[in-house]
């Protein structure tokens, strides 16, 4: 195509994306299908480093690849597959995990951060090589872009590091993957506490609007949003952070810019606005729920999708393992 190939994923950890992967992840997943040669993979060997019942791990699949179709991702401009349906990014982590340092990887602070949490003994091996699986899927492609948010910093110059060594010591092979900021898009915050940002890993969800909930739900959960004892409608983090969330909710799904919204409200109260703003994201779920369920109630049609994705990402994915495998000496 001669646009620039992008690599992004995300991992099937839930039974629906929630607004704010929708509007951090997705909304600008469909967008950069302008201007790149986007791969856009379901990152499914990424989460057998949670123990998850194979049952639910096998529709989270299913169901994440579903909603990157229904929020817009066209599998004609983009490839839309299953990560383990293409052996090369196994393969080329094997080799990669070969020229890293053991320092270095155990420099990775997301593994630390994970690994506390399980504490020593709950932390598998693959919690711990995750970023040379990560690098594997960017370089396997030679994507020269990659959309990272703060958190995922690290891993893609770790990503570099690797594309240059391998380059350096066996010849050039990888291209070295340049981070793609995604215009300032605010984090979306939990609606119940709204100094958080909007989680699925949250304890209650109640704050959380699931993209594929019920529309009656969704609208609830608007109109019971906190927000704060006085009356004024403005765009204030510090002091207002739960008219700020649903301000910013509003400009991201309505495309109106927050200062009109403010002028809008001038002098109307909370109720006005969350009862508009209920509207509004029905407006967005109700569709996008039933694109989804559409094509989960047709899995001929998600699997001849799925297929035709990984035969694109396998044919790229071949003629580079075969280039690694030959440089390597294997
Ligand atoms: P979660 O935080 O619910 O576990 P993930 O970490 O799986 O979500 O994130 C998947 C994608 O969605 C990432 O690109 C991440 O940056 C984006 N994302 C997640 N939560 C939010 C949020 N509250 N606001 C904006 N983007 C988000
Ligand atoms: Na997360």
């Amino acid at each position: 195509t001669g646009r620039p190939r992008l690599f992004s994923g995300m991992q099937p950890t839930s039974d629906s994306l929630h607004l704010g992967n929708y509007l951090g992840a997705l909304v600008q997943w469909v967008a950069m299908q302008e201007q790149f040669d986007p791969i856009y993979c379901v990152v499914d060997l990424h989460s057998l480093t949670l123990d998850t019942d194979p049952k639910v791990l096998r529709q989270r699949t299913r169901v994440t690849a579903a909603q990157y179709l229904a929020g817009g991702i066209d599998p004609a401009r983009s490839a839309v597959f299953v990560q383990s349906h293409v052996a090369g990014h196994s393969q080329l982590a094997w080799v990669l995990s070969c020229i890293t340092g053991f320092g270095e990887a155990a420099r990775m602070t997301q593994f630390k951060d994970k690994s506390a949490r399980h504490g020593q003994d709950g932390a598998n091996v693959g919690l711990f090589t995750y970023p040379i699986l990560m690098a594997a899927d960017i370089l396997l492609y030679d994507a020269a872009k990659v959309p990272v948010g703060e958190d995922q910093r690290q891993h893609l110059e770790l990503t570099r590091n690797l594309a240059q060594r391998f380059n350096s010591r066996f010849g050039q092979t990888f291209v070295v993957p340049e981070p793609y900021i995604v215009k300032a898009t605010a984090k979306i915050t939990d609606l119940q506490e709204p100094t958080a940002k909007m989680s699925k890993s949250a304890e209650s969800q109640n704050g959380v609007i699931d993209m594929l909930a019920d529309p009656k739900v969704v609208a609830k959960r608007i109109r019971s949003a906190v927000t704060d004892t006085e009356r004024e409608i403005r765009f204030d983090e510090e002091a207002k952070p739960g008219i700020a969330n649903l301000l910013r909710i509003y400009s991201a799904l309505a495309g109106e810019s927050i200062p009109e919204l403010e002028e809008r409200y001038a002098g109307k109260g909370y109720g006005d606005l969350k009862k508009d703003l209920a509207e509004v994201v029905v407006g967005v779920v109700e569709p996008f729920r039933a694109r989804a369920l559409a094509l989960l109630d047709d899995p001929a049609e998600l699997d001849r999708i799925l297929a035709d994705g990984a035969d694109r990402a396998r044919q790229l994915a071949e003629v580079k393992m075969a280039r690694v495998y030959d440089r390597v000496g294997i």
